[in-house]
């Protein structure tokens, strides 16, 4: 089997630019900006068992995307993406997912400890019609995390769709500190999306680039053009990429400072200054940004400084050229003045690496993971309970891949035999890799056994992920030996 490289580049001569215009709107029509719409906060129903109880039905749906368009999509309780899911660290979450849709679907919670066979991945499946039930008991720290469909082969398309929402964790030590967290008026989550649309206003899911599917138009909470009014001195923003490929470099158009509060697994141990911040599909960063009154400034995806072993061909067609206005901020004409950042947020623990039980080494190349492509009914391998292990990802391909593992938050203790920089010094269960770099990852792994259902590993460019940049990993405890399902069609090629 054999895939063609590099033979989309002729068809790839789309991606007009939308340097400076308005705000990442194709055609620079006449209507304005809109106000960033908000994800509603999901009901939950707590019982006397103190159950937090969801529903959430995947429907389709139409949404008003670009002004005066009515999108045919996919949505979670709505149109397009889904409500915003919030529990407590300690608390038990139980959820009923309804498929809606004319396909199987699954729910993955990204970023969460859970146990294999609540976690939504490709072993999963809800039929159309169907209802899962999973449940589990929250134990890690507040964190921003998202959920998003996982079917075997399937996930570029059921994202792009508009299946994602963002899963909210709350915890003590974070409510303890004065961040901005008036969900909605100065903590603001916010999902990048891009999307390209036909004429007649459809999402356009033709000629991926071999990176997927890229748009030439930023949807940020399902809308393009959106702005944000900011009644507050100082605002949280919980960026999350849930692009299929892009890859966003964000700054401000005034090189203003903000500070980076938190990563994908939860608050740094104190805030770091920065300008540009780079997020790969999948990856999540909090951070807060002072706004005065009356202020105007844009949030902007500039070219991806950064760019290792890819050639500039490449590197143009995977959008690394490209320039997005992603949201603009609007200062009110006075702003609540909120308290300076605390100095110190959350205490820090490194995992230590002479713990480790195992060590594992993964190849990132074209389509695969150590030369191997996912399959339904291959186990990778298997890791033990409550285990430290080192994994060594290296991208030797001259392509951009980023890594994702199922169950874990991983600290990077290595990039190409240097300490990482302090935005990748946090809590991470996606990280970036660039092409011929290597990455050190250490991780602890939950009490969640079961020989039955795999954890996955993957890369989160969702194209690669569906085309089967994937691999599979059973917790098993003492005594316990790898029992899985066999599955039909279970692997690619
Ligand atoms: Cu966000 Cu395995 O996925
Ligand atoms: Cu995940
Ligand atoms: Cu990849």
């Amino acid at each position: 089997m054999t895939f063609s490289r590099r033979g989309f580049l002729a068809a790839l001569a789309v991606a007009p630019i939308a340097a400076g215009c308005g705000l990442g709107r194709p055609d620079g029509a006449a209507a304005g900006p809109r106000a960033l719409p908000i994800p509603p906060l999901a009901e939950a129903a707590v019982g006397a068992d103190g159950v937090r109880r969801f529903q959430l039905t995947l429907a389709p749906g139409r949404a008003e995307i670009l002004p005066g368009k009515h999108t045919p999509t996919w949505g979670l309780n709505g149109p397009y993406l889904g409500p915003t899911l919030r529990a407590r660290r300690g608390e038990t979450v139980a959820f009923q997912v309804r498929n809606g849709l004319p396909e199987p679907t699954t729910l993955h919670w990204h970023g969460m400890r859970v146990p294999a066979r609540m976690d939504g991945g490709p072993h999963q499946t809800i039929a159309p019609g169907q209802v899962w039930e999973p449940s589990w008991t929250i134990d890690q720290q507040a964190a921003t995390l998202w959920y998003h469909p996982h079917p075997h082969g399937g996930t570029e398309k059921h994202v792009y769709r508009g299946l994602a929402g963002f899963f909210l964790i709350d915890d003590d030590a974070a409510d303890a500190l004065d961040l901005p967290k008036d969900y909605g008026v100065d903590d603001i989550p916010l999902v990048i999306q891009d999307r390209r649309f036909t004429a007649d206003g459809e999402l356009d899911e033709s000629d991926p680039s071999d990176i997927g599917l890229l748009g030439d138009t930023i949807v940020t909470n399902g809308i393009a053009g959106a702005y944000f009014r900011a009644t507050t001195s100082r605002i949280r923003l919980r960026l999350l990429n849930g692009s299929s490929g892009r890859i966003y470099h964000l700054g401000f158009a005034d090189d203003r400072e903000f500070q980076l509060i938190g990563t994908d697994g939860g608050l740094l141990p104190r805030p770091v200054p920065l300008t540009r911040i780079q997020l790969s599909p999948g990856e999540r960063a909090e951070i807060v940004v002072p706004v005065q009154a009356a202020d105007r400034v844009l949030l902007r995806a500039l070219p991806v400084p950064d760019r290792g072993d890819i050639d500039a061909a490449d590197a143009h067609a995977f959008g690394f050229d490209d320039r997005f206005d992603i949201l603009e901020l609007r200062g009110a004409a006075s702003t609540k003045s909120t308290a300076a950042l605390p100095d110190k947020l959350i205490p820090w623990t490194a995992i230590p690496a002479a713990a480790a039980t195992a060590t594992r080494d993964f190849e990132l190349r074209w389509y695969q993971i150590n030369r191997r492509q996912m399959d339904m009914n291959r186990i990778d391998f298997t890791v033990a309970a409550h285990s430290t292990e080192v994994w060594t990802v290296r991208n030797v391909d001259d392509w951009p891949h980023n890594f994702h593992v199922h169950d874990v938050q991983f600290q990077i203790t290595e990039i190409d035999g240097a300490a990482p920089p302090p935005a990748l010094a946090g809590w991470k269960d996606t990280v970036y890799t660039r092409p011929g770099s290597h990455y050190t990852l250490v991780m602890r792994f939950s009490g969640h056994t079961d020989p039955t259902f795999p954890y996955m590993y993957h890369c989160h460019l969702l194209l690669h992920e569906d085309h089967g940049m994937m691999g599979q990993f059973l917790v098993l405890g003492p005594g316990q030996s790898p029992a899985p399902m066999a599955m039909p069609h279970g692997g690619h090629g």
